[in-house]
């Protein structure tokens, strides 16, 4: 594990953007990990950028989200498919029927899970993850717990996980306590990894999963046995490394 201590989200931001279209201009026809959340938007604001300038070509690319809030459809504006539309998929050349986000309205989640990550391997495998880092130290939904989970699998949310994300919704009581989330396995399988975490929040997980013994009550805390992690960080996110 690598990481960069950068000066500040946007720099991070075109940092991320420039691996993703290094790895396009490297295998136009790459499988790539997409997080949703407040830090990688940066990063999909600067790959906007480099697509409009010509630079990078996403026509040939399948993509694979990490999570899903079960309850919302696909149109939900709080869903995870909503967000990566609004915020990346509507501006670059993705073709739409390469778009993979779990779905959160499955009847039966297990089978879901099961599906998504057998739909990932036969794809070949996902070359580049993009992470962000929870509060409590969760990659994708995966919260602090006893093991780490393996493959693609429903969660119910820990009552942090719900207070960090309740600016998005009305108030705390309209969050979904459940998700779908790519496993740990299912993450630690990627080929390269980027992960980004920013502002004062994040610095005990930051350390957590940098400095401390792997523990799955840091879930990112794995990403130390992954051979290509890349950890992108501001000054506070790293003021306690
Ligand atoms: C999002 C995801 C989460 C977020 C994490 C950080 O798809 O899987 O793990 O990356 O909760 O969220 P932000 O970036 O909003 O602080």
């Amino acid at each position: 594990m690598v990481y960069y201590v950068k000066k500040d989200a946007d720099t991070i931001g075109k940092a991320i953007a420039s691996l993703f279209t290094a790895q396009v201009l490297k295998k136009p026809d790459s499988v790539l990990g997409f997080a949703t959340g407040s830090s990688p938007i940066p990063a999909y604001q600067a790959m906007i950028e480099l697509y409009k300038q010509g630079v990078a070509d996403y026509s040939g690319v399948t993509t694979y989200n990490l999570d899903e809030y079960c309850g919302l459809s696909h149109d939900h504006d709080q869903s995870y498919h909503y967000f990566m539309m609004h915020n990346l998929f509507n501006f670059i050349n993705v073709p739409h029927d390469r778009i993979h986000v779990p779905n959160g309205l499955a009847s039966d989640f297990d089978a879901e899970g099961k599906a998504y990550d057998a739909a990932i391997d036969a794809a070949g495998g996902i070359e580049l993850q993009i992470l962000g880092l929870g509060n409590n130290g969760h990659i994708g939904f995966n919260e602090p717990c006893d093991v780490y989970p393996q493959i693609t699998h429903k969660v119910t949310l820990t009552a942090s996980t719900i207070e960090a994300n309740k600016r998005f919704f009305a108030s705390a009581d309209e969050v979904p306590k459940f998700a779908i989330t790519m496993g740990i396995g299912t993450i630690m399988k990627a080929r390269s990894i980027v992960l980004v975490a920013t502002g004062k929040a994040k610095a005990a997980a930051v350390k957590a999963m940098i400095k401390d013994d792997p523990t799955p009550n840091c879930p990112a805390s794995i990403l130390q046995f992954h051979p290509s992690v890349t950890v992108f960080l501001d000054a506070d996110a790293a003021s306690m490394l």
